[in-house]
């Protein structure tokens, strides 16, 4: 094991804690009145003394001339000589070649042999130029065999015999599927935002001042967050663990692997084993510009900042201080150096509190901003050239795309990468400008992308999928695979060690069930310093279709879409179209799609039409399906999330209808129609996104200003929503979640009685109204919920009203993440379940039981 700290060349200054003498008490207190005389004249001596010997030593730093080294101690003047040195070493990047064993091999593991895969190197083929591999040339999959021995990746080839290995060799079988380095997240908080999230697991970010670079996010990960293994479950086996983006600066990130205790081949649980770098070559260090900072922290008339002006005073103010730090430190070595410790009448200027900010700014710790807008991006840039530093990437970037030359102009040898979404955006107002071709824009224009989690922002577990996506935005595919694994590692300066399948590597290795950018890739087995992660692991029977070929690529589309009259589709694989899935030439895949005057006219061979076409569109892998729509998200009404003006607002006591709130025309709405999804459903939301009460409407995405002009709406009231997800229910005006299920029961029996009784409801749109509809199984009851005892109350609820009103209720669970565990009983009562999000994630505790695929 090799995680504890080692003298060498690789380790920097530990912080050593005395600061310097002058802070030292100057005043000692009076002794009681009631001592005899020849005391009070000793003591007075001795204050005299103790005042002059203070008073000597706060002013020997001023004169240079006068010493008294009997004040200071040797070994500490020695000590600080030595951390001079430190201070000012350069880290290199840690070297792979030549290792006889990873640091972080455990005694005992044995070698594996995985034979027969596909494998992903990481590097194209030799001879391969410098501008051919930056455009994803030379890049292949290669058959081979990989031999992991110590932790290492120790040999890349075909057919090594096993006779030619150590007896105690494990030998896996790949069976042809294809094999990669394991993925790397360069920003997640997995770990220090730990899920299920609860207030009292949650260490993200260090809230008690805006500008703490002297906290470490290794001071509250906890190993134990489950998340840690789903998101290894996804062949991601080392992440940058970064402090949140509250703060402008946050603080130290370190990067980890995902293995943890006995289960994982490890000897403990404990964060230093995690450690992917034991020898902390490097430091980590967040930052963050924008919104976040002022609305964190800005209090007018009390504290700063509350505008991003305030923000780059905030910076600039830190940084010229760790300056000034590193400015006394430099003075005291060159002293000390030249005219030696016995001669230095202070100690080593240190200061805790700006050690790591000054470590920064003498070039040993990668920084990482997270910086959205133009102006932040601009800003920063600034920053690292008034004090010499350089940023190793800003995330979440997303208009950098716009600004290449901006960050060109950033100080250091190479330019900030951009470590993006390929399209979570528009969330806030800082990301409302964003492309899902950034990636590709930002790649012509010689700059890096790398795609992120942000974890538990997005699961960690599905980013490689964040690269699958920007390979379909455009970007080569050599270069996407390249944003999970070679980027983020050379950024990470981890590059001789990380993100390659090659002798002298970390042996983290992923064997996949399907191409790694293809939809729905997931690992067979995954390794970790060469130990195997899971025991058991399931795998889905998908038919081996081989790697992609990495020479294809995807042209952008049209900014805006085209009206045709008349066109042709060819090369389309498959269609799902009802009534017209053909049954010719299926032996071929390859058929034709006629479109004419907006009706499809042909689905097949479709000689005529192909021989009239005046427009011929050939696809490669086509599909034709009906449109899609969404259904439960808040599109059409709101624009951005996180700003109210652009929004319908929440309710949790005004019922109300979807139909009175829908805004059409924006953005999100354009862009759901572009990718296919030409209709919605949407509902008010209850407390906040992924709530719901009132009844939802079904629109039309796109083609209407207004909802009133025709086919704007296709349905008024689709159904009715309630809210019984615990959290929310609480927060809503029954304060409780049996509160909740009470009062929706409650309201459900009344319909049933005034049915009954034929009672009228006066206003047609009224809560009583829908829900007499409801109750007469006219309308659905939409029940958003995740818990599985929160799903079985909606159904005993069904029930109860069911009973009462002799008649049945249409109940559709949204949300759903636990409903698995209740999935018989859903199916008797024919309650269908929405899943909302579509893969679901143990974010909150009622969605702690959730299927993710890790272990359990
Ligand atoms: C490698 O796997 C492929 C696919 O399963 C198989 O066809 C081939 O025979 C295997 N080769 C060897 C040497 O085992
Ligand atoms: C930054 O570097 C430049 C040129 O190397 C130098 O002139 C300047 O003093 C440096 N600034 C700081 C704050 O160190
Ligand atoms: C697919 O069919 C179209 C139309 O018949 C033809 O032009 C095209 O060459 C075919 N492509 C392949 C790969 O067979
Ligand atoms: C009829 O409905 C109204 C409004 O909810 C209610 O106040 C009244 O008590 C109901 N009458 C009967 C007979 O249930």
């Amino acid at each position: 094991m090799g995680f504890e700290k080692k003298e060498g060349d690789a380790m920097l200054p530990p912080y050593s804690a005395a600061g310097p003498a002058k802070q030292q008490p100057r005043w000692r207190r009076r002794r009681p009145a009631r001592l005899t005389r020849a005391l009070k004249f000793l003591g007075l001596a001795c204050l005299g003394f103790i005042v002059y010997a203070q008073w000597r030593q706060i002013s020997t730093p001023n004169q240079p001339h006068h010493r008294n080294p009997s004040l200071l101690s040797v070994e500490k003047l020695q000590a600080d000589l030595q951390t001079c040195a430190k201070l000012h070493k350069k880290p290199r990047d840690p070297k792979g070649l030549g290792r006889e064993r990873n640091a972080r091999y455990v005694d005992g593991h044995k070698p594996t042999l995985i034979k027969n895969a596909t494998v992903w190197v990481g590097e194209p083929a030799e001879g391969t130029s410098a501008e051919d591999a930056w455009a994803g040339k030379g890049f292949a999959w290669i058959n081979a065999d990989v031999y992991m021995e110590y932790g290492l990746i120790k040999k890349v080839q075909k057919d090594i015999s096993p006779k030619s290995l150590s007896s105690d060799t494990l030998v896996w079988d790949a069976k042809g599927r294809q094999l990669t380095t394991g993925i790397i997240d360069m920003h997640s908080h997995a770990g220090v935002d730990s899920l299920p999230e609860l207030e009292g697991n949650d260490d993200t970010n260090e809230m008690s001042a805006d500008i703490t670079p002297y906290v470490r996010s290794i001071d509250g990960l906890q190993p134990q967050d489950h998340q840690i293994q789903v998101i290894k479950s996804g062949g991601v086996t080392t992440s940058l663990i970064l402090p949140g983006s509250g703060n402008n600066i946050g603080g130290e990130a370190y990067p980890i692997k995902h293995a943890v205790g006995k289960p994982d081949g490890r000897p403990e649980i404990s964060v230093a084993d995690m450690l992917a770098d034991p020898d902390r070559s490097w430091r980590y260090m967040k930052m963050a510009c924008g919104e976040n900072a002022k609305r964190v922290y800005g209090k007018v008339g009390e504290h700063g900042p509350v505008s991003r002006l305030g923000e780059s005073w905030e910076f600039r103010r830190a940084f010229e201080t760790a300056a000034k730090l590193n400015q006394a430190q430099d003075d005291w070595c060159a002293r000390a150096e030249a005219a030696g410790i016995e001669s230095m009448e202070s100690y080593l200027p240190q200061d805790l509190k700006w050690e790591s900010l000054g470590a920064a700014l003498r070039g040993q710790v990668h920084v990482n901003a997270h910086c959205y807008t133009v102006p932040d991006l601009e800003a920063f840039v600034d920053h690292t050239n008034e004090f010499n530093f350089s940023v190793r990437a800003f995330h979440h970037a997303h208009q950098t795309y716009l600004v290449p030359e901006i960050l060109k102009r950033a100080w250091g040898p190479t330019p900030p990468a951009a470590a993006l979404f390929a399209d979570n955006m528009w969330y806030k107002a800082e990301a409302y400008v964003g492309s899902e071709h950034a990636g590709h824009a930002l790649w012509e224009a010689g700059l890096t992308p790398i795609y992120v989690s942000d974890n538990p922002v997005l699961n960690a577990q599905h980013v490689v999928f964040e690269a699958a996506k920007a390979f379909g935005y455009g970007l080569p595919y050599a270069v996407a695979l390249a944003s999970v694994t070679t980027a983020p590692a050379e950024r990470l300066g981890l590059g001789e060690r990380l993100g390659k399948v090659k002798p002298g590597f970390d042996a983290d290795v992923v064997v996949w069930d399907s191409d790694p950018l293809s939809v729905g890739a997931a690992p067979v087995q995954v390794w970790i310093d060469g130990t195997a992660q899971f025991e058991d692991p399931v795998e889905l029977e998908k038919p081996l279709k081989g790697p992609i070929d990495p020479k294809t690529t995807f042209e952008m589309p049209a900014e805006e879409p085209t009206e045709v009259a008349d066109v042709v589709f060819t090369g389309i694989r498959t269609s799902y179209l009802p009534g017209l899935e053909s049954t010719e030439d299926r032996s071929t895949r390859n058929l034709t799609v006629a479109v004419s005057k907006g009706k499809v006219t042909c689905v097949g061979v479709c000689a005529a039409e192909l021989v009239a076409a005046t427009k011929r569109i050939h696809l490669q892998n086509g599909h034709i399906t009906k449109p899609f729509t969404a259904f439960g998200s808040l599109i059409g009404l709101n624009a951005i999330d996180a700003e109210d003006a652009t929004d319908n607002g929440a309710s949790t006591t005004q019922f109300s209808r979807a139909a009175d709130g829908l805004h059409l025309g924006t953005k999100k709405l354009r862009y759901a129609h572009r990718y296919g999804v030409t209709r919605a459903i949407s509902a008010p939301k209850y407390t906040s996104a992924g709530t719901h009460f009132g009844t939802s409407a079904g629109f039309r995405t796109w083609g209407h200003d207004t909802v009133l002009q025709d086919g704007a709406v296709f349905a008024e009231d689709v159904a009715v929503h309630y809210t019984l997800q615990e959290a929310a229910a609480k927060a809503g005006g029954e304060g409780s979640f049996s509160g909740a299920v009470g009062a929706l029961r409650r309201k459900l029996l009344k319909a049933v009685g005034d049915e009954k009784t034929g009672n009228e409801t006066a206003d047609a749109f009224a809560e009583e109204a829908y829900l007499r509809r409801v109750v007469r199984g006219e309308l659905p009851l939409a029940v958003t919920v995740h818990s599985a005892d929160g799903i079985a109350g909606a159904l005993k609820l069904k029930k109860q009203v069911e009973e009462a009103s002799e008649s049945r209720l249409t109940v559709v669970i949204l949300g759903g993440a636990e409903s698995h565990l209740v999935a018989a009983k859903l199916a008797a009562a024919q309650v269908g379940v929405v899943l909302s999000p579509l893969q679901s994630y143990r974010t909150s505790w009622d969605q702690r039981r959730a299927l993710t695929g890790g272990r359990r």
